[in-house]
């Protein structure tokens, strides 16, 4: 039996966790992240994660999307640059360099055809970085036994909603034994697990369980889950440790929702908010 260490993250946590930029700093220091997401109608989910990466500090970014996603991307994230699948709607390749990516974020706005499942397939048997693995891309290896334990061979960070997390671990009889199957999981495939929903939980391959402090029900609105994905993406590309980067990244997107909170309020809260109170959120830890 593993033992659990159990931990609430307080402001005192996270600054201590925040590095600082130091005044010779360039790009190079803070990584290249490439996002694999977006599918036909689904494109907002993939621009939602871009912009959501460059305000959480990635040095460079890439978005590898559909081909009807090029035009979009381009015009909605110029920070970024973009790259185009071979296959209109769907994403059904892989970008031809894809070592020189310090990480990359995948799942958001994906879908699950055919073609996108050989896609992640392929990803899974070739890719070296650390991955964060969201939305759709939970859904397709939630699918095989096979990408499953795969997920061994991989530094890897899954943040399923409470569904996307049933059909990767499956029924958990309550919420006390979802933790508890939560932190099995992933002391089994050695991953990192961001449980969300109104009070997030953190799961670590060594039985390290987080709750995170942040956030409230003005988030219960979709998008802010591929605002995450972005951010916990950019943290890996500057080289925060997987635990520390779920840590921070959940806590600065909650934190960001509540600091929008007195302008926009729960009701009209939308997942643009959180991206644009993310700036705020750092400056308030930092
Ligand atoms: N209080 C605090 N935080 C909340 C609350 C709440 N009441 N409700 C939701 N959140 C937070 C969650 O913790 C999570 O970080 O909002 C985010 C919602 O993320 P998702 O559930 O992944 O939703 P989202 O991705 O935006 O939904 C769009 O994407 O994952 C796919 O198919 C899925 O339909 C979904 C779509
Ligand atoms: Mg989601």
């Amino acid at each position: 039996e593993a033992t659990t260490n159990l931990y609430f993250t307080t402001a005192a946590d996270i600054q201590h966790l925040l590095k600082s930029r130091p005044k010779f700093s360039h790009k190079g220091l803070y990584g290249h992240a490439l996002l694999l997401c977006g599918g036909f109608g689904k494109m907002g989910a993939a621009v939602l994660a871009a912009r959501a990466c460059m305000r959480a500090g990635v040095g460079l970014l890439t978005v590898h999307a559909p081909a009807i996603g090029y035009a979009i991307l381009q015009n909605s994230v110029p920070e970024a640059m973009a790259l185009s699948d071979k296959h209109k709607n769907h994403i059904a390749n892989l970008p031809s360099d894809i070592e020189k990516y310090n990480v990359i974020g995948v799942g958001p706005g994906m879908g699950t055809e055919r073609v996108t499942k050989t896609a992640i397939g392929q990803l899974l048997a070739t890719c070296k970085q650390p991955l964060v693995l969201d939305a759709d891309a939970i859904n397709i290896i939630a699918g095989s036994e096979k990408l499953k334990n795969q997920l061994r061979n991989h530094e890897v960070i899954l943040t399923p909603h409470p569904k996307e997390f049933e059909r990767l671990i499956g029924k958990s009889k309550n919420d006390y034994d979802r933790l508890q199957d939560m932190l099995e999981f992933c002391r089994e495939y050695s991953c990192y697990i961001v449980l969300k929903g109104s009070q997030t939980a953190i799961g670590t391959p060594e039985g390290n369980l987080y709750f995170n402090t942040t956030g409230n029900a003005g988030m219960a609105t979709g998008g802010t889950g591929d605002v995450l994905t972005g951010i916990i993406t950019a943290l890996v590309a500057q080289k925060y440790t997987l635990e520390e980067a779920c840590i921070l990244g959940v806590y600065l997107h909650g934190l960001a929702a509540d600091l929008a909170l007195p302008d926009v309020g729960k009701v009209s809260m939308i997942a643009s908010d959180l991206i644009d109170y993310l700036p705020k959120a750092f400056l308030q830890v930092a």
